[in-house]
């Protein structure tokens, strides 16, 4: 049994206000379930961020303003989604080095299959590990272009992501660029629907925690008597998902009890969507020079570069 994802999950469910991490979400079921939230009708954020890399890699490979670059992907995943933006960079005839970073050494083996046979000229070095150790490892003669892709810093409050892009700032050059995409602030029912489908996907993909944890630390959740809640509040821009209990139930997880009154939420998820003027504050308040953003036609979603 995983100790810290135990512990984890008991501190959550002890809280007067219960919570569960999403990033606990991405177990092999979870993965598959998301790959069928990225297919959604209404899940509009792939299609957003591939019609900016489709239609806009040479504008944004300009304002890299170099011939000769390391692209640096954090959370690389599986490479499906940038193995498009590389061979349309290589295409320009930059001279290009690919580290994909990531926890999981296995994705990275598929990431590595897949870039190769989609560039097998590609020069591409995977690292699995913590972010910020490998960050700070990566020392090369080439500029840096980090990325930092697929809208996750959605999944941090305003404070968190900027913390983390500070983070990642202090270990950048001045040379070096960072690379991150935001899901824009849009007519509400739009943001809704992608968290909210007809089809009940979001709330397998949410509901997968409680067989998570039922499997990997013997609990006894009853899905049936839990329910998926997800609003957004378009004032914030944020996206809040809840699972709730229908009925008071006690369920355990392992020896632990844990209460539930009826209707009582469980916090999971946040799903940030910014203003630019939200991206420009980070950029002011972290001390970046400028910030750039490049967006689709439908001014939905923002991929932004901020130079040191
Ligand atoms: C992977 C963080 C971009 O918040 O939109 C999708 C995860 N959650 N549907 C998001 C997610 C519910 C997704 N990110």
């Amino acid at each position: 049994m995983n100790q810290t994802f135990y512990k984890e999950i008991i501190e959550g469910l002890s809280k007067p206000q219960k919570t569960l991490s999403s990033k606990y979400f991405y177990d092999d079921a979870g993965d598959k379930i998301f790959q069928e939230i990225m297919q959604m009708e209404e899940y509009y954020l792939p299609k957003c961020e591939l019609e900016i890399l489709n239609q806009q890699t040479e504008k944004i490979v300009n304002s890299f303003g170099y011939d000769s670059f390391d692209i640096v992907g954090l959370g690389a995943g599986d490479g499906s989604k940038t193995k498009h933006f590389l061979k349309r960079i290589s295409d320009l005839n930059k001279k290009v080095v690919y580290y994909p970073l990531d926890i999981s050494a296995d994705v990275l083996e598929t990431n590595k299959k897949n870039i190769t046979e989609h560039i097998p000229s590609i020069e591409m070095y995977p690292i699995a590990g913590d972010y910020f150790e490998t960050l700070d490892r990566l020392v090369h003669d080439n500029p840096k272009i980090i990325l930092f892709l697929g809208s996750t810093i959605g999944n941090y409050d305003n404070e968190s992501a900027e913390l983390f892009m500070k983070k990642i700032y202090d270990m950048m050059d001045e040379r070096d660029i960072l690379m991150v995409s935001f899901d824009l602030k849009k007519n509400p029912h739009k943001v809704l629907a992608a968290y909210n489908d007809a089809n009940g996907i979001t709330k397998r993909f949410n509901m997968n925690l409680l067989k998570r944890i039922n499997r990997e630390l013997n609990g006894n959740f009853d899905l049936e008597k839990f329910d998926h809640y997800p609003y957004y509040d378009p004032i914030s821009g944020t996206t809040y998902s809840y699972i709730f209990s229908t009925i008071r139930q006690t369920v355990t997880i392992g020896d632990k009890e844990i209460n539930f009154k009826a209707n009582e939420m469980i916090h999971t998820e946040i799903s940030q969507k910014y203003s630019l003027k939200t991206i420009e504050n980070f950029k002011n308040n972290i001390g970046f020079k400028s910030v750039e953003h490049f967006l689709d036609e439908g001014k939905n979603y923002a991929i932004s570069l901020f130079k040191k």
